[in-house]
């Protein structure tokens, strides 16, 4: 028995006793006990109800393909001939790298579950398991790495204008792509390519999004971070629901990307665009000082006023912190 197997019965947010657990799954109180370190270790709170038995502190819905693809608007449908949930995966990102020659032109693969999910510079991404969205998004392009600039913000806009027509408050876009609630980070989005450098080519967007934070979460996070629980006063809605508005926006804003570049995004990206007029600090390799933020320029770099003069910064080489 695995832990998805334990969390299909405790999904429903009741109280299971560890014996009625043990003779639905047909294995020993034990064997339940040990799932249930096993999801508390990957930080899920499973609490434990007196003598009563074990709950998830709120019903929690499982991923599934088919209903996300028929929460999909007509319209948007034929975009993803592909959609996949695992229950775990090391991280989506690095499946779709792996099996990009293999897969359709357009795949959204879903995981409840990654064991190394990696974020941007290095850094590694941590979700519980159902607590969030983790996902990657494969997508083929005609032309080189050259025309993909900006496509990371560009995926921002997308992203953080499907959760503000959900009801989500207080979203920005610190750039290059973190969407954030309050100043603080909400998701994260991690774009790799792969195939030819003169083209054609490939992307694979990864994006990870908090619903519910549980406290630990919240401070192995080493930086202020939100859930989308406060940015909707609690109204979060169902993950497949939210899956399905996240695909048709992506899936419509890699169309257009692929028509038009970032030039489409560059407005809606001001819009939503956090640095926008705020003294920042550079970080770029050993390099560190103060500037304040411009915007940014046609291709998505960063422009910052420096003295008297205008510095444009490419998200692969700094750092930016309001
Ligand atoms: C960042 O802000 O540093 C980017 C985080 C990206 C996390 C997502 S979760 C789904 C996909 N799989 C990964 O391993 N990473 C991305």
């Amino acid at each position: 028995m695995d832990a998805r197997a334990l969390l299909d019965t405790l999904a429903d947010g009741h109280t299971h006793s560890g014996a009625a657990l043990a003779r639905r799954l047909g294995v020993s109180r034990a064997a339940v006990w040990k799932q249930i370190e096993t999801l508390r270790a990957a930080g899920l709170p499973v609490l434990a109800e007196g003598g009563r038995g074990y709950r998830v502190e709120r019903p929690l819905q499982m991923l599934d393909a088919g209903a996300i693809g028929a929460a999909l608007p007509r319209a948007v449908r034929a975009l993803w001939p592909c959609i996949e949930v695992r229950w775990q995966l090391d991280s989506t990102s690095s499946e779709l790298l792996r099996a990009a020659e293999d897969l359709p032109g357009a795949t959204a693969l879903f995981a409840e579950w990654q064991t190394a999910g990696r974020g941007r510079r290095g850094r590694g991404w941590l979700a519980p398991p159902l607590l969030g969205l983790t996902f990657s998004l494969l997508w083929r392009f005609e032309h080189g790495y050259a025309a993909l600039a900006g496509l990371s913000l560009a995926i921002g806009v997308a992203v953080a204008e499907t959760l503000r027509a959900l009801g989500a408050r207080d979203i920005a876009l610190k750039w290059p792509n973190d969407v954030q609630h309050g100043g603080r980070k909400l998701a994260g989005i991690l774009v790799e390519l792969g195939g030819e450098f003169l083209g054609p080519c490939h992307a694979v967007i990864g994006i990870g999004l908090n619903l519910h934070l549980p406290r630990s979460m919240r401070e192995a996070a080493g930086q202020p971070v939100a859930d989308l629980a406060e940015a909707c006063g609690d109204a979060v809605p169902a993950r497949n629901a939210l899956a399905a508005a996240l695909l048709a926006a992506l899936g419509e804003a890699l169309e257009q990307f692929a028509h038009g570049g970032f030039a489409a995004f560059a407005e809606r990206y001001a819009a939503l665009d956090a640095l926008a007029g705020r003294e920042v600090t550079v970080e770029a390799g050993e390099r560190r000082y103060r500037a304040r933020a411009a915007g940014v320029d046609a291709r998505g770099a960063l422009r910052v006023r420096r003295g008297d003069g205008v510095v444009v910064l490419d998200s692969a080489d700094v750092s930016v912190r309001a």
